[in-house]
C-alpha cells in the first residue's frame, strides 16, 4: 500500500527532529487532534532548565503551530505538571491557558489526572496531579462520549417513582468518566514501563484518542517520547504523525509499534 502523507510528513511515523520545524511542514488545517505532554522545564534528561520567560515564549511558539494545523473539527489537548523552582512551584497550565485563548481556542475542560505516587515531600503537600488543557478550534468539534463512558457506580439502580417508574435511570452505557481522571502513572512496576523517563500511560492516551478523534483521523504527538500515543492511535484505527528529537526515545517508541498487534480491519 502507497505511504499517505500530509504535504512532506509521512503519517503514521515518528520523525527525530525538532517538533516545531516539523510542524511548519504539516499544512493548515490538516490534523484532528494535538495531543501532547512538552517537557516541563524542570531538568529531565531529555531538557535543559531555562528561564521560565524563555520557557514559555518556546511553548507560544509551538502553541502556534499547533494552532494553525488543527482543523475546524478538531481539538488540543495539552497535558503538564508544575514547573518548580527554588521550592516555588508554577502550575503551568494556568500560565499557558491564556496563550490558547489569546488565539482563540475555545477551553472545553481542565483534565486533573490524579495518580497514587510520586515524591513525598517535606516542606508542602506531595503532588498527585497533573492536568490537561482540552480546547477546540470551533464549537463544531468531535465529542464521542459513548467511547470512553466508564461503568455507573450503581448500575442497578432505577427510577423509584414517576413515569420511568422500575426503568433503570443511568445509561445503561456506562457514566460520563469526568473531568478528574484517576490513572495510574507509569513507574517501575507498570506493564508499560519503558526506559523513557516520563511516560505517560495508555489509558490516559485512549481515552483523548477515542473521545476526541474517529476512525482513520490523524493525531499529532509533537513531543512524542516513548511512543505512547502513537501507539494508542494505531490500536484504535488512527493515523499518527510524532517528532521526538532525542534517538533512543525514538527507537523505543518504534520498538513498541513494531511489537503492536494491530486490530483487524
Ligand atoms: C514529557 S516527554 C513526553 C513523554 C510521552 N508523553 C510518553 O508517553 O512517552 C517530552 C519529550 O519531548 C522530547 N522533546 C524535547 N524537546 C523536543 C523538541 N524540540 N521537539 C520534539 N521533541 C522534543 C523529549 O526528548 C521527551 O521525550
Amino acid at each position: 500500500m502507497p505511504k499517505q502523507s500530509l504535504g512532506e510528513i509521512e503519517l503514521n511515523r515518528i520523525y527525530q527532529r525538532d517538533c516545531i520545524e516539523g510542524m511548519r511542514m504539516i499544512p493548515d488545517g490538516s490534523i484532528n487532534v494535538v495531543l501532547t505532554s512538552p517537557p516541563y522545564n524542570i531538568g529531565k534528561e531529555y531538557e535543559k532548565k531555562q528561564l521560565l520567560e524563555v520557557y514559555v515564549y518556546w511553548m507560544t511558539q509551538v502553541i502556534d503551530e499547533c494552532v494553525r494545523i488543527i482543523n475546524d473539527n478538531g481539538s488540543i489537548v495539552f497535558q503538564v505538571g508544575n514547573y518548580v523552582n527554588d521550592g516555588a512551584v508554577y502550575p503551568l497550565d494556568c500560565i499557558l491557558y491564556p496563550e490558547f485563548v489569546k488565539r482563540g481556542l475555545i477551553p472545553r475542560n481542565r483534565i486533573v489526572w490524579t495518580f497514587g505516587h510520586g515524591l513525598h515531600c517535606t516542606k508542602r503537600f506531595s503532588g498527585r496531579y497533573e492536568t490537561a488543557l482540552w480546547l477546540t478550534k470551533t464549537d463544531d468539534y468531535t465529542f464521542n462520549l459513548d467511547a470512553v463512558r466508564i461503568p455507573q457506580k450503581y448500575p442497578n439502580k432505577r427510577h423509584y417513582k414517576g413515569v420511568k417508574k422500575g426503568e433503570l435511570s443511568g445509561n445503561p452505557l456506562g457514566k460520563n468518566p469526568s473531568d478528574v481522571w484517576e490513572i495510574l502513572n507509569v513507574k517501575h512496576n507498570h506493564p508499560e514501563k519503558t526506559n523513557h523517563p516520563c511516560q505517560f500511560p495508555l489509558d490516559f492516551a485512549n481515552r483523548i484518542i477515542l473521545s476526541l478523534s474517529n476512525e482513520d483521523d490523524v493525531v499529532l504527538y509533537p513531543f512524542m517520547g516513548s511512543g505512547t500515543t502513537a501507539v494508542g492511535a494505531l490500536m484504535h484505527k488512527r493515523k499518527f504523525i510524532g517528532f521526538e528529537t532525542e534517538r533512543g526515545y525514538v527507537e523505543i517508541a518504534n520498538k513498541r509499534l513494531d511489537s503492536l498487534e494491530l486490530p483487524q480491519s
